[in-house]
């Protein structure tokens, strides 16, 4: 059986609710691009808020790191991943939470106890040593423990956030016989699993305590599953296997000779397939989720030719595989089947075009550069011959020359001021950077907000937006669906502050001054001390990150496409600006 069953079946088992994957693109967090661990999408429940499945839940979340794409090639590095994951809100806490991880890694997975191993908090910060998880393990016949400082075992999702002390797992991956004493520096060693002990909050203020206390764990399940199979490569594990051993079939060259590009290949083509097949509705562009996709899509391809692929089909190839593989559990990778291969095959066609020239033309380049690639050299690349600039950092570097990045992204930041008429952006990291539409989107998105709360209800509040450059998504508080009169009303009273052409105004202030002067946000705890507040004349106040357009009369015509539900209480508008 695979692992999510037995690990899903187990914590229903012991009276947890399965809830499903959220999308790759979090819905309430414009903090981060992905999703990249399973609790990030249960933010608002760990800080408090009753979830509507209860207070226990577990899932197998889809989860997309790409931090560190140049460790992709090696053994163990994904783009995208499954996070296995059980929560406690407020219910069970250490002991519970410790007692199931053991039995399921004893009982269901048959781990011997003598290869397995943990880490508990040492203690610092004002924070106590977790003397308590150590005795639970203790109780439990475990006795290899180590006790590390908060760079190993106090866990937060990037800066600010829920997050607390962590005990975590670690199996013995070895045919040598197991020590007595456990050496968390000692590779043999493996981290398994992470229960986080969620009782704290973190800002810029230091840590306070948390309304409840929750627990937050994470497996990986393409590591276990290699452990569980007793093979050290991840890509050799059934996760994997067909899929490498096609794309060998496909290539000049085999595994063994040139595993790098094999795996990037084989990554890079199952992450952009799972971004496709996202109901987030994401496409190849040059910002945001858009541009990460993008650069995925053009390093597999590069790595294709490395390897002399010749069938010009084999993105498809290898496409369906994957939806073949994951659809089981993913339904909408077998719905966006369409999308995703006509997407994956338009993105190579585009990039296949100017390809051969932009390499011909980066060889040419690099007889006569030195050290360092240039500025303008770069953008050339970039510009003529769409080489993302990751990609032109990853050919120099095989010929030992760099490239100056900070120089290109001044220069592309200029061309991009250039060609566009708000004057407000954001340059995130990468190439980020909202096209037009996406800021007519945001600025729609406030309108909408407001014309709900004129025309439904003064309590209607928003639980998430998302916006592509075709279109908006909006989900808000709302006991019922809307009838047809209140939508149309919605959409007239949008369109008729548009035709209004009223001045949108951005004011810094103090976050205390922003609620007390009525503006509205989703979620006051994740912002900074000061924020950025847009009022559109006094029809709306929100804190908000923007960028917006300077006037409503910008915006074209509004119009609703679609309401929906979304979840239990929650509906969901889609609209587009004609
Ligand atoms: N959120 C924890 C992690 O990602 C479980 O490791």
């Amino acid at each position: 059986m695979n692992l999510k069953d037995l690990y899903i079946d187990f914590f229903v088992s012991k009276g947890h609710k399965q809830i499903p994957s959220a999308p790759v693109v979090p819905e309430n967090d414009p903090s981060v691009l992905f999703n990249t661990a399973g609790m990030q999408p249960l933010i608002p429940y760990l800080m408090g808020q009753p979830h509507p499945y209860g207070t226990r839940l577990v899932d197998y979340q889809k989860c997309i790191r790409t931090n560190d794409l140049d460790s992709i090639g090696d053994k163990t590095h994904h783009t995208f991943f499954e996070m296995l994951g059980n929560w406690s809100l407020g219910d069970y806490f250490k002991e519970e939470s410790i007692k199931y991880s053991f039995e399921f890694l004893t009982k269901v997975l048959n781990i011997p106890i003598n290869k397995l191993a943990v880490t508990v908090f040492k203690g610092e910060d004002g924070i106590p040593k977790d003397t308590e998880s150590a005795s639970i393990w203790q109780s439990l016949g475990i006795n290899k423990i180590a006790y590390l400082g908060k760079e190993d075992n106090f866990w937060i999702a990037g800066e600010s956030g829920p997050c607390g002390p962590d005990t975590e797992i670690f199996y013995f991956r070895s045919n040598d016989e197991v020590q007595d004493i456990f050496d968390p520096n000692d590779d043999r060693w493996v981290e398994i699993w992470n229960n986080v002990f969620m009782q704290y909050y973190k800002d810029n203020n230091g840590i306070t305590e948390l309304p409840k206390k929750n627990v937050d764990t994470g497996m990986g399940y393409e590591r276990v599953t290699a452990i569980l199979e007793g093979v050290n490569d991840n890509y050799l594990s059934s996760v994997w296997i067909d899929i490498i051993k096609k794309i060998e079939s496909l290539s000049k060259y085999s595994y063994e000779e040139n595993p790098e590009s094999i795996r990037i290949i084989a990554d890079h083509i199952r992450t952009a397939v799972f971004i496709l097949g996202d109901e987030a509705g994401i496409k190849p562009s040059n910002t945001d989720q858009g541009y990460i996709l993008r650069r995925l899509i053009r390093r597999a391809i590069r790595h294709a030719k490395k390897l002399e692929i010749e069938s010009n089909d084999w993105e498809i190839v290898i496409a369906n595989m994957i939806i073949d593989k994951y659809k089981k559990y993913y339904s909408e990778l077998e719905k966006n089947k369409d999308i995703i291969l006509d997407e994956l095959t338009k993105e190579k066609n585009k990039f296949n075009r100017t390809l051969e020239k932009g390499l011909r033309e980066f060889e040419k380049i690099i007889t006569n550069v030195d050290k360092v690639l240039n500025k303008d050299l770069a953008f050339k690349l970039y510009d003529t011959y769409g080489f993302p600039i990751e990609l032109t950092e990853e050919l120099a570097k095989e010929k030992n020359i760099e490239v100056d990045i900070e120089g290109f992204k001044e220069k592309f930041k200029a061309h991009q001021e250039l060609s566009r008429t708000a004057s407000s952006g954001k340059f995130k990291g990468g190439l980020a950077g909202d096209s037009d539409k996406e800021i007519k989107y945001h600025t729609a998105t406030h309108l909408l907000n407001a014309a709900l709360k004129q025309v439904v209800d003064k309590n209607v509040h928003q639980k998430g937006s998302n916006i592509t450059a075709e279109r908006m998504r909006f989900d808000f508080s709302c006991d019922h669906k809307l009838s047809e009169e209140e939508k149309q009303k919605v959409e007239e009273l949008v369109n008729i502050w548009i035709n209004d052409k009223i001045d949108v105004t951005v004011k810094e202030m103090s976050k205390e001054d922003a609620i007390k002067s009525g503006a509205e946000c989703m979620f006051i705890e994740k912002y900074p001390d000061i924020v950025t507040v847009y009022s559109i004349g006094d029809i709306s106040k929100e804190l908000c990150g923007g960028p917006h357009v300077k006037n409503t009369g910008e915006l074209g015509k509004f119009k609703i496409t679609k309401e929906e539900a979304s979840s239990a209480g929650v509906r969901r508008i889609k609209a587009i600006l004609e």
